[in-house]
């Protein structure tokens, strides 16, 4: 059994003072959720220090960043290491979100230094993927998430993966509410760990967790999560405010 992974991505979004509200509010009303679900929150970086201190009595919520450098320090203006994320208890990075690859550059190379990065350093990497409408429409679906999980994870060992999180986020359904089909959503996830079944081993891809990203709410998160291969979700607009995130994330583990 795949214990539910949800995490928050709150993108560009909630200064500290925001962050130590909503979080004051969010662990003060989640009661036994956390026994059923890794609950996961991703504030920008200023904002990390502001988390760590509102969840000092709720370490039940993990801290993750939404981004993190693949060099060590140095001469990197407006970088952020891996170091200096773990000395703040983050546990989790999101790493090749759609935004990064897309509007950042982010190539499957860079994208793979950073995870590999990042389980150096004991951090657990949530690999984005995901195809743009273009890709699906031109029936590329199948070879884009195949290069970009062979090429992101290209030189990964298999005990390491066991640190990775998986998210699977078609790119024409963050943040414009159109949602993809619980039938689509369930494809591309069995698909996705068939090739990670194909690149490793059944064993392991069993045991992969698969979030599921794009316009995710409390009215579709139940029946994503009851599909067998979706293992959770990354979530953005909806887990801006304390109860639409709670009430999400009770729909999921029901
Ligand atoms: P959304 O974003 O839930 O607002 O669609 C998801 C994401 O980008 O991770």
């Amino acid at each position: 059994m795949r214990k539910p992974i949800i995490a928050a991505n709150w993108k560009m979004n909630k200064g500290p003072r925001d962050t130590e509200d909503f979080l004051n509010t969010f662990s003060g009303k989640l009661g036994k959720l956390t026994a059923e679900a890794d609950i996961v929150v991703a504030p920008p970086f200023v904002s990390l220090t502001a988390a760590v201190a509102a969840l000092s009595s709720n370490s039940a919520v993990a801290i993750a960043a939404q981004n993190v450098s693949e060099q060590d320090n140095g001469a990197f203006t407006g970088e952020i290491s891996t170091m200096m994320l773990k000395e703040l208890y983050v546990r989790y990075v999101i790493i090749g979100h759609s935004e990064r690859r897309t509007l950042y550059g982010e190539t499957n190379a860079i994208i793979n230094a950073k995870v590999k990065k990042s389980l150096e350093a004991q951090l657990k990497p949530i690999f984005c993927i995901g195809e743009t409408l273009e890709e699906r429409e031109g029936g590329k679906l199948e070879a884009v998430l195949r290069s970009q999980i062979t090429e992101g994870l290209a030189g990964i060992e298999e005990k390491e993966m066991k640190g990775i999180v998986v998210a699977y986020e078609p790119v024409w359904a963050i943040g414009t509410g159109v949602v993809a089909t619980v039938e689509q959503a369930q494809d591309a996830h069995a698909f996705v760990r068939s090739v990670i079944a194909d690149l490793y081993t059944q064993e392991l891809a069993d045991k992969i967790r698969i979030q599921y990203g794009g316009s995710m709410k409390a009215d579709n998160a139940g029946e994503l999560l009851a599909q067998p291969d979706i293992d959770g979700g990354l979530v953005g607009g909806a887990s801006l405010e304390p109860q639409s995130f709670l009430d999400l994330i009770n729909a999921a583990v029901k």
